[in-house]
């Protein structure tokens, strides 16, 4: 297949980018680079040693998107590209909004005129919301807090109807959790811009003294430890996830990709101290406005659908999120 990656120099599409390089495929990817660096895209073909097709081009801008589709023949689409950092969209929702949104619809009218309908979409666990029962399964209400999450519920349902209105799509929706780790070879990972927001970048800042501590936000939440739950999920897999949900496309789909299993931010801090040999310092910090204090996954229907099964546990994604860090140094 000759799959173009939307969003495709960014961390989990990078690492789409090599499992599906590595399983045979073909990649074609688009981004503006606006959360990326040209670097990663060398990055890829030194670990696959094959050559990827970049284009530096806008979503928003549909010339662009246009010279990928008259350039390639494409058989599939997987749309990463987009913002989505859940507090920055509290302060700018316009940007959110026009970015995300704006962006799928040219890519829904680019593929359509050239007759590609095949598309898997990244969405996210944040479409639950604070979810009332655990773990969550595809038919667990929806709901969300921010503007970022209303631009993936909008899309789901865009998607829906476009799938609705023309029964020859095959779009699937792939609900990532937490995504965390890096590719084996420490080539490719997460390294965001500025002062992280997420817990992994965040404690891989102090690990590396660019920041003093970590602060924990609340430890008095109704979980084992006090501290809240989430899915981690090696981004390996979850990239693997996408070459299983691109060799069982038909119609329109919902897939959560997690471990089903949750783990605390005191065992993520803990775990990532065995992985880097030294303490993470902390401090208990007040709860953080919008957090549910725990979530994960059912992921039986990726595993029964699509054959999916996460292999790799909380200590891979320290250790080989800790091993690009060291690389990058
Ligand atoms: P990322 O920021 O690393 O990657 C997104 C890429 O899209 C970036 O490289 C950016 O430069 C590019 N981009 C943004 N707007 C663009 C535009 N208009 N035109 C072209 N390129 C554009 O993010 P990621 O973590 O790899 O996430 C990928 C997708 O998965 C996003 O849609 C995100 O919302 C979703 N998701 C991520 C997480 C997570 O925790 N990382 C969780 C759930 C869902
Ligand atoms: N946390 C801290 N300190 C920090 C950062 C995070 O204690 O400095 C805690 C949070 O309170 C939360 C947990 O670590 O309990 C995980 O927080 P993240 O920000 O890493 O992840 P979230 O689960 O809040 O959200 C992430 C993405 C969303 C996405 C969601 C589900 O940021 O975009 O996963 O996929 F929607």
């Amino acid at each position: 297949m000759k799959v173009l990656l939307t969003g495709g120099a960014g961390y989990i599409g990078s690492h789409t980018a090599v499992e599906l390089l590595r399983a045979g495929h073909d990649v074609v990817i688009i981004d503006n680079l606006s959360n990326a660096n040209e670097s990663v895209i060398e990055n890829i073909q030194k670990i696959v040693q094959r050559p990827v097709n970049f284009y530096h081009g806008d979503l928003l801008n549909p010339a662009d998107l246009d010279r990928v589709f008259a350039d390639h023949k494409i058989d599939a689409v997987v749309h990463f590209a987009g913002y989505k950092a859940v507090g920055e969209s509290v302060a700018k929702p316009l940007m959110y909004y026009q970015n995300n949104l704006v962006s799928t619809l040219n890519l829904l009218e680019t593929t359509t005129r050239y007759g590609v309908k095949n598309l898997i979409f990244s969405s996210s666990a944040t479409v639950y919301g604070i979810p009332e029962k655990l773990p969550v399964v595809e038919e667990s209400p929806l709901s969300t807090l921010s503007p970022y999450g209303y631009t993936k519920l909008a899309i789901e349902h865009i998607l829906t109807d476009v799938a609705a209105a023309d029964p020859s799509w095959n779009i699937t929706m792939l609900r990532y959790f937490n995504p965390v780790g890096a590719d084996a070879s420490g080539l490719i990972g997460e390294s965001p811009r500025g002062i992280p927001n997420n817990l992994f970048p965040f404690i891989m800042r102090v690990a590396t003294g660019e920041l003093p501590e970590l602060g924990i936000f609340g430890n008095d939440y109704d979980t084992p430890d006090g501290t809240c739950v989430r899915d981690y999920i090696h981004v390996t897999d979850l990239a693997i996830g996408h070459i299983c949900a691109l060799e069982h496309l038909g119609g329109l789909r919902i897939y959560n990709l997690g471990t089903g299993r949750g783990y605390s931010v005191m065992e993520c801090v803990q775990e990532f101290s065995r992985a880097c040999g030294f303490g993470i310092p902390y401090v208990i910090k007040p709860r953080r406005a919008g957090d549910a204090p725990a979530i994960y996954a059912d992921p039986t229907r990726a595993a029964n659908e699509l054959n999916w099964h996460a292999q790799r546990d909380l200590a891979d994604m320290c250790r080989d999120c800790w091993k690009y860090q060291k690389n990058k140094q």
